[in-house]
Parts: structure tokens; sequence; C-alpha cells
């Protein structure tokens, strides 16, 4: 199937990301909030990355204004009824997602493909509700969207082959290097990345080293882009802890049970940049 009109539920990070590397790629797209604030905050964030993009000379203030004249925002569903893809990017809630999915599938005809952005629910589970599994996968973008060249595609049990062609095909065209990953928690990068940043918390509860010597070791001496704590920071320690234990749950392996001192650090509402503080001030 050819995609030309993209719908993204969700202008939050993530859905903000994909909707403005979707516009950009030179598709129609549909990006929805639940609220004119929240739709006001992400079409924004969005305006402000394009324009520092212009200001560095990456993009024409012509590109600019057409990649936000391919963006139509909105507050209802109905606006996702022609897409031919619709990537979800809301909060990771199953109830949430599966009401959603649900009011989706009555919306839109049967050709249209799902795929959730989720990086910790088991994509069978939300496309249980609808009609059409075998036209529902994942799609895992990496955080900040427009500039990691990853996208996870997911297979459940029940996807079809022509799905996953068709998503392997637009996240080429939304300029990503695309894998494939079967429907386990964690896909390929969590699976290896949640386990590393827990045990960056362990080295540092047992006071192996301080962090900026647990960031600077794995910054130069592996180099990496940010080293783990930094990062932990990055992603949001509650989102990580919330990966974890559904990591822990499904496998039962200690390696991805969630250390003491990150359990901690959520209860007290340290969740990283996005509170002001986790690991460092901000
Ligand atoms: N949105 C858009 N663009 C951004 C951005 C953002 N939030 N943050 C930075 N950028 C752009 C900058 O504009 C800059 O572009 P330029 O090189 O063309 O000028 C480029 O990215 C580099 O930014 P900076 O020079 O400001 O800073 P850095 O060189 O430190 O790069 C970074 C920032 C790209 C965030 C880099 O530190 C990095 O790659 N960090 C690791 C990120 C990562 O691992 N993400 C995955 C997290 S896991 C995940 O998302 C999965 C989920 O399920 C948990």
């Amino acid at each position: 199937m050819e995609i030309r009109k993209v719908g993204v539920v969700g202008c939050g990070l993530m859905g903000g990301g994909i909707a403005q590397t979707s516009a950009q790629s030179g598709f129609e797209t549909v990006v929805r909030e639940v609220s004119q604030e929240l739709l006001d905050k992400g079409l924004a964030r969005i305006e402000r990355l394009l324009a520092k993009d212009v200001s560095k000379g990456k993009l024409t203030a012509e590109a600019k204004d057409a990649t936000l004249s391919r963006l139509k925002p909105t507050t209802s569903l109905e606006a996702f009824a022609d897409c031919h893809v619709i990537v979800e990017a809301i909060i990771e809630n199953l109830d949430a997602k599966r009401e959603l999915y649900s009011a989706l599938d009555t919306l839109c005809p049967p050709e249209t493909i799902f795929a959730s952005n989720t990086s910790s629910l088991t994509i069978i589970e939300m496309a249980a509700v609808t009609k059409r599994s075998d036209r529902f996968a994942g799609m895992h973008f990496f955080n900040p969207v427009p500039v990691m060249k990853l996208v996870e595609v997911v297979r459940s049990i029940v996807t079809s082959d022509a799905t996953i062609a068709t998503l392997k095909e637009f996240g080429a065209a939304l300029g990503k290097t695309v894998v494939e990953a079967k429907d386990t928690p964690g896909f390929i990068v969590n699976r290896l990345l949640v386990p590393y940043l827990l045990d960056a918390v362990r080295v540092l509860e047992q006071g192996t080293a301080s962090r900026e010597d647990i960031d600077q070791g794995m910054q130069l001496g592996c180099g990496h882009p940010m080293g783990p704590l930094t990062l932990l920071d990055f992603v949001g320690l509650d989102t990580t802890y919330y990966i974890a234990e559904i990591m822990f749950e499904e496998f039962k392996e200690p390696r991805f049970a969630p250390p003491p001192l990150l359990k901690r650090m959520v209860l007290a509402g340290h969740y990283g940049r996005k509170t002001g503080k986790g690991f460092y001030d901000y």
C-alpha cells in the first residue's frame, strides 16, 4: 500500500518528533492531542526546532513553512479517518491505548495500518481489541526523533508480511534505518540498553565511582554520546523504571529489576530533565 497521509496520535516529545519527521519527509500529517493546550505546546516545540534548523542553515525558511503546512493539528479523532498509517505515541497505559485503538478501528477503513510507538507494552495486547491485528505492528522511535536514525518495526505473532513491508518502506521514507524485532519486552534496543542503565545506577549505588566518572568512563571509554546517568536523566527515570518493571515481570531475571536507588529517586519525583532534577540538576 502506498502511504501518503499519516496520522500521529499524541504530540508530546515522541509524537511531536514523529509528526515533525513525517511532515518534513513530505507526508501530509494529522497530529492529535487531547486538549488544545497540549496541542499548542507540542506545535510550538516543533516550530522552535524547525526555526533552530533554519538559523543553523540546515533548513531553508521555505522548507520550514512547507513542513508546517503539511501538519494538520487536531483535537478530534475523526481527522484520522482517511490516513493510510496511524502511529500512536500516547501515554504508556494499556487501558488508554486499547480504548484509543478500539475507537480508531471503528473509524478507519480496514486497510489503514496501526503502529504503536510503545517501548514497553505488548503489541498483540493492543492489537487484540481491533479487527485488524494483521495490520497492526510496533514502530518504536528514539528520542530525539528528528535526530536518531533508527526505528524498530515490531512484528506480533499475527502481523502480516505485507504490513511489515509497508512499515519498513515508510520508516525508510522517514529517513530512518529500520530494524525488525519480535513482540518481546524491550524489543532490541531497550532489551540491551535498560540493563546497562540499571547497572550504571548499581555502580553509583555501590560507591564504585562518582556520577561524573561513571558518565565520563562510558562516554570517552566507549564513544557513547552521553554517559548512562546523563542518558537516564534524558530518557526519564520514571520511564526507565516503568520499562524495567515490565521487563522484570516478563523475564524474571534480576538484571531487569530496578535498583533501590532508582526506585527512591522516582518516588522522590526526581525524573531527570523533565522535572529539573535527576542524577544531575537542570
Ligand atoms: N530535538 C531535535 N534535535 C535535537 C534535539 C532535540 N530534542 N536535541 C539535539 N538536537 C540536535 C541538535 O540541534 C544538533 O543538530 P546539529 O548537529 O545539526 O546542529 C544535534 O542534535 C546535536 O545536538 P547538540 O550539539 O546540541 O548536542 P549533542 O551533540 O550532545 O547531541 C543528542 C545531542 C543527539 C541528544 C546526543 O547527545 C545523543 O545522541 N544522545 C543519546 C540519545 C539516545 O541515546 N537516545 C535514545 C534514548 S532511548 C529511547 O529513546 C527509547 C525509549 O523507549 C526509552
